[in-house]
């Protein structure tokens, strides 16, 4: 039998907390070298994109891959979304599929769980902390929801181009977390928080990274193509710059590799994978001054974690529709 589980099952058994869990236990997986990960594959049928992301997980016992679409013309065509996404779950003991879920949540979750895993062993840790936001769709709303379970945020900035999508955000996000959200005016108004988000759909650099204060954490997220980014050199060139996988950083995100081929920056700035700083063998912040930056492009291990994850405790909770294929 085949587990069917869609949005709104896979939200309520979902929290955040566990997910930031299992997800820094698949990047410790990766740097010790349990994790089998082989590249993304790409399809471009006519109008769109398809991407397959598989992983297994030895010690977690955790095989999946995500389908995911990206077709441009969907809303006005078809009345669908862009991106569409869905996580096959198979058993690694048999090879068969025992759960597929949407992968819309589950996307938006392990994004924001990575975020929380870097903010847990980079940022500074002290009372009252502040966070910055820069972008309000669904990644922004994980992004903070992540931070605020891993270090004490007494307040946050939310910045928009959009001032009605931030509006919406902040209020959303005020009832869910229960902390001041303002409205940051600029870019730069945001830049005054302990820990920084960036979370937008922009292909070019979002703020100007001279201006950002001595030990800020940046979770950046939103650009994953070599000719976008969010970071601008500056703040690449100030910070210790960790990715999630330094194969898929030096592929895909322009943040790094424009300043690299611009001669701005050398490979070694790369400092380290998230994994790696996860099992301790690398050092994460160094003292309170250091500006550190992690780099997401979202790798299928998160997707794999999370859904068995996912799985289980809708298995525990008897959610979700049994089908035979
Ligand atoms: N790293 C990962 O694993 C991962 C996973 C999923 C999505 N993403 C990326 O995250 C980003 C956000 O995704 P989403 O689904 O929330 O998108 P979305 O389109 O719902 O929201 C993006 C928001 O960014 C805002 N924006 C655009 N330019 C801006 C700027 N210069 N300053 C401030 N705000 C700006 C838009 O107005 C919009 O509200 C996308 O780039 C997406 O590709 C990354």
């Amino acid at each position: 039998m085949t587990l069917i589980l869609n949005r709104d099952e896979v939200a309520f058994v979902l929290d955040m907390k566990d997910c930031i869990n299992v997800v820094e236990a698949a990047f410790a997986e990766l740097a010790n070298g349990t994790a089998d990960m082989p590249m993304r594959s790409n399809i471009k049928p006519p109008g769109g994109l398809a991407l397959y992301m598989p992983a297994y997980l030895k010690e977690m016992k955790a095989l999946a891959c995500k389908v995911v679409t990206v077709f441009k013309d969907n809303p006005v065509k078809h009345h669908l979304p862009t991106t569409i996404g869905k996580v096959l779950l198979q058993d690694p003991e048999t090879g068969d599929v025992i759960c597929i879920m949407d992968g819309g949540f589950l996307t938006a979750m392990r994004t924001g769980a990575a975020s929380g895993v870097a903010t847990k062993y980079l940022a500074r840790d002290e009372k009252g902390m502040t966070a910055g936001i820069f972008g309000s769709g669904v990644q922004a709303q994980m992004q903070l929801w992540a931070v605020c379970e891993v270090r004490d945020i007494s307040k946050a900035w939310a910045y928009d181009i959009n001032e009605e999508a931030a509006k919406k955000f902040a209020k959303q996000m005020h009832e869910k977390l229960g902390i001041e959200i303002i409205i940051a005016a600029s870019p730069g108004e945001l830049l005054q928080a302990d820990i920084i988000c960036t979370a937008t759909s922009s292909p070019t650099p979002i703020f100007d990274g001279s201006l950002v204060k001595e030990g800020t954490h940046i979770n950046g997220i939103g650009s994953h193509t070599p000719n976008a980014r969010e970071l601008d050199t500056e703040i690449v060139k100030r910070s210790k710059f960790i990715g999630d996988s330094r194969e898929a950083c030096f592929n895909e995100a322009g943040d790094i590799i424009i300043p690299l081929n611009a001669g701005e920056i050398h490979e070694t700035h790369f400092y380290a994978e998230l994994g790696e700083i996860v099992t301790g063998r690398k050092k994460g912040r160094a003292n309170d001054k250091e500006i550190t930056v992690f780099k997401s492009n979202g790798l299928a291990i998160q997707d794999t974690a999370t859904a068995k994850l996912i799985y289980d405790k809708a298995v525990e909770k008897g959610i979700g529709t049994e089908v035979k294929i």
